[in-house]
Order: C-alpha cells, then sequence, then structure tokens
C-alpha cells in the first residue's frame, strides 16, 4: 500500500511531464525492423496499469510476428561513443564496469569513453557541449542523462531520441523496472532512456572519527541536533559543514535538501509541480536555516567545488558533507574507512531521488552498438557491475542481490521501498533544465550574499518562469 503510494508520487512526477498511462505501443519505432521479434517475448508488458480501453489502442500488432531474436546485439561491431560527466572517483570504476559487461556481450564494439570532466553543473560544461552537439545533428552513441524532465523536456519532446518502446519490452523492462521510473523514462506513453540506477540525493555524509573525538555519540536528526552539533565543533576549531561553491551546482543539491527537511515531504514535493508556493514562509525558515548552516561551514567555501569539499570528511577538514550517495562511490574508491552516514537534518524516512540513464538519439552512429549497450546498461549484469562501485542502487527490482553491495546500499535499498520518494531538481528528475540552470545560480549567488528576501523573491520569480 505505502510502495503504491510511494510510486505514485512519482507517477505523478512523471505524467506531468506528458506521460500518462502506458498506453501506445511505440508503432512508431520505425527503421529497425530488428527490434520487433522481441516484442513476443514480453507479454503482459503493460497490464497492471493499463486499462482495457488501452489494449484497444495497441493496434499496430502487425510487426511482432516479423522476425527473428535477438539480432542487435550479435551485429554489433565498431566504434561506440558514449557520452557522460562520470570522471571523477567511483564513477570511472562504475562506467568502467559495465564496459567490461559490453566486452562480453558484443566484442567487436569498441567504447570510446567521451565523458567531459566538470559536472553536470553551471561549472561544467557537460550538459551544454552535448546540447550543441545534439542541436548541430551530431550526437554521440549513447549519452547520460537524467530520467524524469532533464530527459522528457530536454530530449524526448524535443524529438532528439529514439523511441525505445521495443527494447523494454523485448528486455521485460516494463516487467523489471519500477513503475515510478517506467514513467518518468516515458514521454507520449513511449519509453525514451534505460535507467542504471537510482541515486540517493540525500545523505549526510561524515567522518566517525571526528564525531567519536568530540563526543558526538548519534548522527544529528533535527536542525536544532545539527547546530548543537556544530557549536560543539566549533569549539575545537573544526567546521562542522562541508561546502564546495566556487561554482553552482552543489551548494544548491545542498539547499535542496535543507528544503526537503524544513519543508518536509509533501511540501517540498509541491515546490515542483506548484502545489506549494515558493513565497511560502517554510521557505523564508528553509534559506534562514541554510545561511546559518553556512556559518559553520569550511572558511573557504568559495574557492572550492563540491568533490574538494567531499575530500574535506577524508582529511578532517569539516565533519559533515550532505551530497548525493555517489560520494558512497568516491569514498570506497579512496577506501575511507571512517565513512559514516545518516540522512540529512528532517529527512529521515524521506528519499529524495533521481536516476541515471542511458538513451538512443536520433541520428546515432552506431545504432546497433548503442543498442547493444543499452541492453547491459538494464541488465542484471551490467546493473550489479555498475551500481556497487558507483555507490548507487540498482534500478531494476530484481538486481542487488549479490554480495558486492555495501552497508549503505542495503540500507538506502530498503528505504527505498519505506521512504516517501520525492524528485531531486538539481539532478534533472522533478524540472525542466532551464530551471535547474537559474535555480543553481540563484541559490549560489545566496552562498556569497547571504540575502534571504532577494533570493526568495528569485524563487519566486524563476519557478513562475519554469511553471509558466
Ligand atoms: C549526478 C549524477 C550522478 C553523479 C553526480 C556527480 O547528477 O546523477 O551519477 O555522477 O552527478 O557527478
Amino acid at each position: 500500500m505505502e510502495i503504491k503510494n510511494r510510486r505514485l508520487i512519482l507517477s505523478a512526477l512523471a505524467s506531468a511531464t506528458g506521460a500518462a498511462a502506458l498506453a501506445a505501443c511505440g508503432g512508431d519505432a520505425a527503421p529497425a525492423a530488428k527490434a520487433e521479434p522481441t516484442k513476443a517475448a514480453a507479454p503482459a508488458a503493460a497490464a497492471p496499469t493499463t486499462a482495457p480501453a488501452a489494449a484497444a489502442t495497441k493496434a499496430p500488432e502487425p510487426t511482432k510476428a516479423a522476425a527473428p531474436a535477438a539480432a542487435p546485439a550479435a551485429k554489433a561491431a565498431g566504434k561506440l561513443e558514449i557520452f557522460s560527466w562520470w570522471t571523477n572517483p567511483g564513477e570511472v570504476e562504475g562506467l568502467d564496469a559495465m564496459f567490461k559487461v559490453l566486452a562480453k556481450d558484443a566484442p567487436d564494439v569498441k567504447v570510446t569513453n567521451a565523458a567531459i570532466a566538470g559536472g553536470a553543473g553551471a561549472g561544467g560544461d557537460m550538459k551544454a557541449v552535448l546540447a550543441t552537439r545534439m542541436n548541430a545533428g551530431n550526437p554521440p552513441d549513447s549519452f547520460q542523462v537524467h530520467l524524469g524532465k532533464e530527459l522528457t523536456d530536454g530530449y524526448a519532446k524535443a524529438d532528439k531520441m529514439e523511441d525505445l518502446t521495443f527494447l523494454f519490452e523485448s528486455e521485460g523492462w516494463t516487467k523489471t523496472f519500477p513503475k515510478g521510473l517506467l514513467d518518468a523514462a516515458a514521454s507520449g506513453g513511449k519509453q525514451y532512456s534505460v535507467p542504471v540506477n537510482i541515486h540517493r540525493s540525500n545523505v549526510m555524509w561524515f567522518n566517525k572519527k571526528i564525531m567519536a573525538d568530540n563526543g558526538i555519540t548519534a548522527a544529528p536528526a533535527t536542525f536544532d541536533e545539527w547546530f548543537a552539533m556544530a557549536e560543539k565543533l566549533k569549539a575545537k576549531g573544526i567546521p562542522a559543514l562541508a561546502m564546495g561553491a566556487s561554482s553552482a551546482g552543489p551548494d544548491a543539491h545542498l539547499f535542496e535538501n535543507v528544503l526537503a527537511g524544513v519543508v518536509g515531504a509533501d511540501g517540498y514535493s509541491g515546490l515542483w509541480n506548484g502545489k506549494t508556493p515558493w513565497s511560502d514562509a517554510k521557505v523564508t525558515s528553509a534559506l534562514e536555516t541554510f545561511k546559518k548552516m553556512i556559518g559553520y561551514a569550511n572558511k573557504d567555501y568559495l574557492q572550492i567545488v563540491g568533490w574538494d569539499a567531499g575530500e574535506y570528511i577524508i582529511s578532517g577538514k569539516a565533519a559533515t558533507y550532505i551530497m548525493g550517495d555517489w560520494m558512497n562511490g568516491y569514498y570506497k574508491a579512496k577506501k575511507f574507512a571512517d565513512l559514516g552516514y545518516a540522512p540529512p537534518p528532517g529527512t529521515k524516512g524521506t528519499f529524495v531521488a533521481l536516476s541515471d540513464s542511458f538513451g538512443l538519439p536520433k541520428k546515432a552512429p552506431n545504432r546497433d552498438a548503442s543498442i547493444a549497450w543499452l541492453k547491459v546498461c538494464g541488465s542484471v549484469a551490467g546493473q550489479d557491475a555498475f551500481n556497487p562501485v558507483k555507490g548507487s542502487i540498482p534500478a531494476r527490482t530484481d538486481a542487488g542481490k549479490t554480495s558486492d553491495y555495501d552497508e549503505y546500499q542495503k540500507s538506502a535499498m530498503k528505504d527505498w521501498t519505506t521512504d516517501k520518494i520525492v524528485p531531486s531538481l538539481v539532478h534533472g528528475f522533478a524540472g525542466k533544465q532551464s530551471w535547474v540552470t537559474d535555480w543553481q545560480n540563484a541559490v549560489n549567488s545566496f552562498a556569497s550574499k547571504l540575502d534571504v528576501k532577494a533570493t526568495q523573491d528569485e524563487l519566486v520569480k524563476i519557478a513562475k518562469d519554469a511553471l509558466g
């Protein structure tokens, strides 16, 4: 029952992107006859949510009978360009692990890893480079894109992606991905991108030794507890908050989680669909709380990037860092043993979610190789190779059973099934890219000016622009 509620939150979100019920069945997948055969393998596809009426819309069946099985991967050969911003510890290893699975499945495919450093934030140029290439009709074979509005509003609705419904059906993904992710990968009833993971945005990482050495026996669960801890550490000259705001992004990530903690899960979700006004007193309170937290940050926070702030937890230059669970991959790659984790203040029982995915751009130079890659992305083998090192949990409900997953990941898998799931804006789930960019810039400006009123007014305006 609860699970249904959680799924509904994600579904509601996705349906706002136009992905209503999974009614249509991708009859226009077009050029590839080879795509069809496998359709037969996915009998009950959209069954549970698709009402009888929807079945009637499934008219274009004829192709189903057409062909032999599993052609694409077998034929795949040649160069395959994979575009992402995964250049940091944990990210690199994760991508490599999936490339290894691909090498087994499609040995004649030669991957070009086109990862661009700098990340997805305003300071990184990956998304800009990608947009330029897509607009110029020069796409990579496949690229990293967040499920939700980043995918649907940025690429699917703009008709830049191939409909992958055939692959979701042939690979049985309509049954192995949670409905919330299927909805977030869909636009106009068609599936557009293959989720490789679920990342949790709201994690507070900390240095267990610093905590123990300073008599902090439990991770702070409320803001009051967090500030009490911060005062204690301040007395010893230790910043409680690791922060890196030399470029927009990581500070916006932090504020997103302060918002979730102060406004609460339902109110927070409402911020992205217009139900909670940005002028709300709770948003003011979240900005004030954030400002107070920044008072306990490392003094050089305006000079360093997020990854450096994360490193401060290892070096002991700060005590806690609020960041997504790619930091789990980072700390594992760095073999950091004193790592502790807890939900940031006020967010126990809330799972701020995002999902990385890969899709197939129209005009991809090597379509067959790209499909072989996408099959790896969506497979149990691919996801169980990637996620243990990436720090995230698998998108597939039937993966994640191996001993490669750590304690944090086991707890995240459990929380995914019990918490309220709400979407991240900063990581593309809740809003379109222009909103993300404007929002990140406004929060980044707040990080230096600390002007609550001006920032809230700006956030109101930005939301109005984005939601219309
Ligand atoms: C997120 C992405 C994660 C991780 C992170 C930091 O947007 O979804 O996979 O890579 O950025 O680069």
